[in-house]
């Protein structure tokens, strides 16, 4: 049944030039799908380049956007219309506007899971892979780290010479991630590394022995000599590296490592999204993604 889907899907994609773009969290059957799959960073840079006239993206919807905000002549199709991510919808312009009055002379520094409303007030974007070398090569030295303060928490400590304000945002996946949990896990498996994303807390990321996006966790677990490994992200990580490296051994740091949003998107979704039947398509008002588009720009720019 998986692989007839599959085969359909194959088949109607290149009949109807569609590109199918998954995040890494996707299933590991709707990746077998995908054109290209890869981390925030990865897809931001590929969303520039695709061939194909329509772009299917599978994950949430301010990757959707991010698409369209690039090649705005493609349709662009989200997989499935109700796939949010809820940290990109807790602050509005309006207050991050308030904010800016009270740190002038801050760059505002913007991850890239924000709404399109909320990338038009930000000097540059950043993504888990990038935000480290982004905040670096920025010219300002003060800057203000939106909305994810454990991710801006991991990058100050990165990047010492700059100064450094944080608001309260974050994802809520992630961030309920606890110290007593990950010393649990060691315990449990004491020669496994344990890897983990910025998301996480300070707490949780400093008994890390690697910190990194989606795709930077898959890249070391497979690079690495070690047989054993605790995941400190979505439980899909787990899954595909289990896919990568049959011969290692995964462990998720908890069952409840789990984004629902990314998990809503079906093999069913992605051909729906394909013959014309389902999934949302992508419309921003120009005037919104031209000023939306420049801090991504200048992700890609500095980001290389
Ligand atoms: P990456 O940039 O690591 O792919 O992360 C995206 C995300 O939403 C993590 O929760
Ligand atoms: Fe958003 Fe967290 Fe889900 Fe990533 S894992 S899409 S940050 S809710």
């Amino acid at each position: 049944m998986v692989k007839d889907l599959q085969e359909r899907i194959n088949r109607l994609k290149k009949e109807n030039d569609v590109c199918i773009l998954a995040h890494s969290y996707m299933s590991e059957e709707v990746c077998e799908v995908a054109d290209f799959t890869g981390d925030s960073y990865a897809l931001a840079v590929k969303a520039k380049s695709v061939p194909q006239k329509t772009v299917v993206m599978c994950g949430v919807r301010f990757m959707a956007e991010t698409v369209k905000m690039l090649s705005p002549d493609k349709k662009v199709i989200l997989s499935n219309p109700d796939a949010g991510c809820p940290m990109a919808e807790q602050f509005d312009k309006e207050i991050i506007e308030e904010v800016k009055k009270l740190y002038p002379d801050y760059a505002v520094v913007a991850y890239i899971n924000t709404t399109a409303q909320l990338k038009t007030v930000a000097d540059v974007c950043v993504t888990s892979s990038s935000a480290v070398k982004i905040c670096k090569a920025l010219d300002s030295k003060n800057i203000l780290f939106i909305p994810d303060i454990n991710l801006g928490n991991y990058v100050e400590s990165q990047v010492p010479e700059k100064n450094f304000k944080l608001l309260s945002g974050g994802c809520p996946t992630h961030a309920k991630m606890e110290k007593r949990e990950v010393l649990a896990a060691k315990a449990v498996h004491p020669d496994a590394l344990f890897l983990v994303h910025p998301e996480c807390t300070g707490e949780v990321c400093a008994l890390a022995d690697y910190i990194g996006s989606t795709s930077g966790i898959m890249d070391f677990a497979e690079k690495s000599d070690k047989k054993e490994f605790i995941i400190g992200t979505e439980n899909s990580i787990v899954e595909h590296l289990q896919y990568r490296c049959p011969d290692k051994k995964f462990y998720p740091l908890s069952k409840d490592l789990v984004c629902h949003n990314m998990k809503l998107t079906t093999l069913h979704d992605v051909l729906h999204c394909i013959d014309g039947t389902g999934g949302e398509e992508i419309i921003l008002d120009e005037e919104l993604r031209k000023a939306a588009v420049k801090p991504i720009e200048k992700m890609i720019a500095l980001g290389g």
